[in-house]
């Protein structure tokens, strides 16, 4: 790939994506896994979906290693690229895996449709089903208000009982992606990571059953479309990236790869997100500790009072980056998408000197674009509101 012709082609995208979209239903388009999970600081679905078009070819290996609900997993697999993603996330991963299963064009999309939907048929409002979950699924209590808690223990004590791995890996998501939707308390994420539950006059009735219905069926209707949308050589393709494992909740540097053609990533940004803790509803639900995963999140936001935060922030990132770097193929292309500061903010230093130790591991600059970060976006908490400003960076690894 000639990088004067990718360097034209870069430029004429507009990196802000804030126009209105009006996708075709009948043509390929990113696909938003936003939609079916909310998360802090995903990708915009159109950022990954371009730099793979733009920066590799069929059959290449894309590699998200900060990969999240799987945004670059996602469209380099629709894109025909061999995707792989790690996130020290299990909840991350889940959604990932459960995106990735129901994409397979040999799935029964319809059956499995209906079962998840005849879930809901038999609630009886006299029988405690909070008594059949797990300790650490009690410890969901508090969030909710109580025939809402009640109708939530019911589902989760369907997803306790179901066998099929299919079934059970969507009702994962659908029931994880509800929790923190259907609790009292939704001022966002921060609240829930930092464990502050409603007050006793905040408690609302909220529609379970509804809720539950309508993302199964947005959930069923989108994988459709996007399938249906898909090359006729995407089935096979679909069972070709089957042969090898692609989704890891690891960090990249534990686990064994070859390398790879292209990383589009965006790294934790320092002491910004809990990750890990504003997943805490979903953790209980699935039996997990955030304590477990707390200690392998790069720059998590709880230990923004550590004095020695950004240092251990640059570290555990070096580290990473040296080992992206190898694992990168000569003349492959490493997207990274960070945070633009402005020269006041402590934590622009952090971020120049590691954009500038990609060259000491043999990587290239070759272009930069800043990017308006909406502002609903931008709601969240304190930190992240006076963020107003990303780049993105392309370097490409010397031959
Ligand atoms: C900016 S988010 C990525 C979101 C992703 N681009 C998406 O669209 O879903 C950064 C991710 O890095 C993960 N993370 C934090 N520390 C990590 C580590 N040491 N190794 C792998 N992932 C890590 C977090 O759990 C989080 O999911």
């Amino acid at each position: 790939m000639d990088t004067n012709d990718i360097i034209r082609k870069l430029h004429n995208i507009n990196w802000n994506f804030d126009f209105n979209i009006n996708y075709s239903s009948d043509s390929m388009y990113p696909f938003d896994c936003r939609k079916h999970y909310s998360y802090p600081a995903t990708f915009i679905p159109e950022i990954p979906y371009t730099l793979i078009e733009i920066l590799s070819r069929k059959g290449d290996t894309v590699l998200d290693p900060f990969g999240g609900i799987g945004t670059t997993f996602i469209q380099a697999l629709l894109l025909e690229r061999n995707p792989i993603s790690c996130d020290i996330n299990p909840i991350a991963s889940n959604v990932c895996s459960a995106l990735y299963e129901l994409l397979d064009p040999d799935l029964d999309h319809e059956t499995l449709k209906q079962q998840l939907l005849s879930f809901c048929d038999n609630y009886d409002g006299k029988i405690d089903y909070t008594i059949n979950t797990t300790e650490q699924q009690k410890e969901l209590d508090g969030w909710y208000e109580k025939d809402t808690f009640n109708k939530i223990c019911y589902l989760i004590s369907k997803y306790n009982e179901v066998q099929d791995v299919r079934l059970s890996n969507v009702l994962k998501l659908v029931v994880s992606s509800m929790l923190s939707t259907l609790s009292s308390q939704n001022k966002g994420w921060a609240y829930i990571a930092d464990n502050v539950k409603p007050k006793d006059d905040e408690y609302k009735s909220k529609p379970v059953f509804e809720t539950y219905k309508t993302r199964i069926k947005l959930l069923f209707s989108e994988i459709e479309v996007h399938l249906k949308n898909q090359a006729e050589t995407f089935k096979e393709f679909y069972n070709t990236t089957a042969e090898t494992e692609r989704i890891f909740n690891a960090s990249v540097v534990d686990v064994n790869l070859s390398q790879v053609d292209l990383i589009v990533t965006s790294p934790p940004y320092p002491k910004m997100i809990d990750y890990v803790k504003s997943q805490r509803m979903a953790l209980s639900f699935l039996n997990k500790k955030h304590s477990d995963y707390t200690a392998l999140e790069v720059g998590a936001r709880c230990r923004r009072a550590n004095k020695n935060a950004l240092d251990e922030y640059k570290a555990s990132m070096e580290i990473i980056n040296k080992h992206l770097c190898d694992l990168l193929k000569p003349g492959g292309f490493f997207c990274l998408v960070l945070p633009d500061y402005p020269e006041n903010d402590k934590r622009k230093p952090i971020i120049d000197s590691m954009v500038k130790s990609y060259e000491d591991y043999g990587m290239k600059l070759i272009d930069e674009f800043k990017r308006y970060i909406p502002s609903n976006r931008r709601t969240i908490s304190i930190q992240w509101a006076s963020l107003v400003n990303e780049k993105i960076l392309i370097f490409r690894k010397e031959s």
